[in-house]
């Protein structure tokens, strides 16, 4: 049922200063209209039991399925997964079948989902050697995803020559895939003959992420391109920021990175696979230091569903990737439970950088005027991740058997109700996210 004003009562709020405010929030025609010790009158009101109040999360990395492999994920069960987890709007990457590298598949995309998302949608343009017009144009379009070294799909770009071209002559977002094509090659052949999981992180070793890193930076610094680096996964990445990260660069990590290291593969064998792959202690202790200092801006799931028998296969026959989006905000709220993160550390990791990285208007922040897309967790209860309660149509995670605190118990996405008490409210629309100059 959809409404046109929701009163959230007795709430605990971060604010878009990062201060903790305890009062109500009323929303009125997709907007926060009003915020104070106590609000009254709206046609729905809920009592939050002082429970806490974010924004709800931005999820800049997500891969949904559709078209073409809808029988893993498509942007209905994916955008149900991103309700229960507290995910208010998406960013979907371009390798779907066929890939996102047109005007055309990108306004399909966007139909489709307008259809039947219950969350605020944008899509990436994916880059190939010969689409070069369509990146300059096609609207709206979050940015352009290059895949620099190969992954799931068909999408690759390794020729440094079309790299090249693509920073010199497209002004706008170019988000990277760095990994190094060609150390994957020759290391795919070094490797022949291993089956188990600890080889893929051997195989696309540190090097194969540090040299496609320096090398997008290299370019968005001679063409001052504005570069957003996906899941960064090495120490060796944050130290190449650490010595000179441009005003125009980002950097995001992924909870995979900053909550599994290679240990994983003993405990969830092939499920552990993807791309980047899981590295160190050492390096996970990187990827923590760097969002905690700001080299790193932003945390994306990579969301990347796959069927159980698509995973639990021999090594070069496993598919790459782990689900994400009904997690990240539970695994980064335990993170604040151990003292390891504040609240306020979460909305900018999760929600207000993001909205600045990709310039969503209007986004990000608990602030009047503000879109009222919102998450109340529950920071007291703990619940186990169960494959049962996953909204995911591939039906596992990674963090099964994990005890988890910072649930949603309501999701509110322009002011509707997009899950509530452990039931998404399939009606609700998400809208289309609109994206602003980069410069
Ligand atoms: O592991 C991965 N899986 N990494 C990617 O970059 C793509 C993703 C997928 O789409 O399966």
């Amino acid at each position: 049922m959809s409404v046109e004003s929701l009163l959230l009562r007795n709430v605990r709020m971060v604010l878009a200063d990062g201060s903790l405010f305890e009062g109500d929030l009323l929303c009125e025609n997709g907007r926060i209209a009003a915020i104070d010790r106590i609000l009254v009158g709206a046609d729905r009101c809920i009592d939050g039991a002082g429970r806490v109040l974010l924004p709800g999360v931005i999820d800049p990395q997500v891969h949904f399925r559709e078209p073409g492999k809808e029988y893993k994920e498509d942007l209905q069960t994916g955008s149900w997964a991103c309700a229960r987890g507290g995910v208010t709007s998406f960013l979907e990457m371009p390798n779907t079948s066929p890939p996102t590298t047109t005007q055309e598949r990108l306004q399909d995309k966007l139909d489709r989902a307008a259809l039947k998302c219950v969350v605020n949608y944008g899509f990436f343009i994916g880059a190939t050697a010969d689409n070069l017009d369509e990146l300059k144009t096609a609207e709206p379009a979050c940015g352009v995803k290059i895949f620099m070294g190969a992954s799931t799909g068909d999408l690759l770009v390794d020729d440094p020559v079309v790299l090249e071209r693509i920073f010199r002559e497209v002004p706008r977002l170019i988000a990277v895939h760095a990994e190094d094509e060609s150390r994957i090659r020759e290391r795919t052949r070094v490797f022949a003959g291993r089956t188990d999981p600890h080889v893929h992180s051997q195989l696309r070793d540190n090097e194969c992420a540090r040299l496609a890193t320096a090398q997008a930076l290299a370019l968005s610094r001679r063409y001052r391109r504005r570069l957003h680096i996906l899941h960064l996964s090495t120490a060796e990445e944050v130290e190449l920021l650490r010595q000179d990260k441009p005003a125009w660069v980002t950097a995001e990590a992924t909870p995979q990175h900053l909550f599994w290291t290679t240990d994983a593969y003993d405990k969830i064998g092939m499920r552990a696979k993807m791309n980047p792959p899981l590295r160190s202690e050492a390096d996970r202790r990187a990827l923590w230091a760097g969002l905690r200092s700001g080299l790193i801006d932003l945390i994306a799931t990579d969301h990347a569903p796959h069927l159980k028998a698509e995973k639990d296969r021999d090594y070069s026959e496993a598919a790459a990737g782990m689900t994400g989006v009904e997690t990240s905000l539970p695994l980064m709220l335990t993170a604040v439970h151990r003292g390891e993160a504040t609240l306020n550390d979460v909305t900018r990791w999760m929600s207000v950088n993001p909205a600045l990285a990709y310039a969503i208007p209007n986004k990000g922040r608990i602030a009047p005027g503000y879109d009222a897309d919102l998450a109340l967790v529950d920071m007291e209860t703990f619940q186990t991740v169960q494959a049962q309660d996953l909204l995911t149509r591939c039906g596992w995670s990674p963090f099964e058997g994990w005890s988890l605190t910072g649930w949603p118990a309501l999701t509110v996405v322009g002011g509707q109700i997009a899950f509530e008490n452990g039931e998404v409210h399939r009606e609700t629309r998400g809208r289309p996210l609109s994206f602003g100059p980069v410069s």
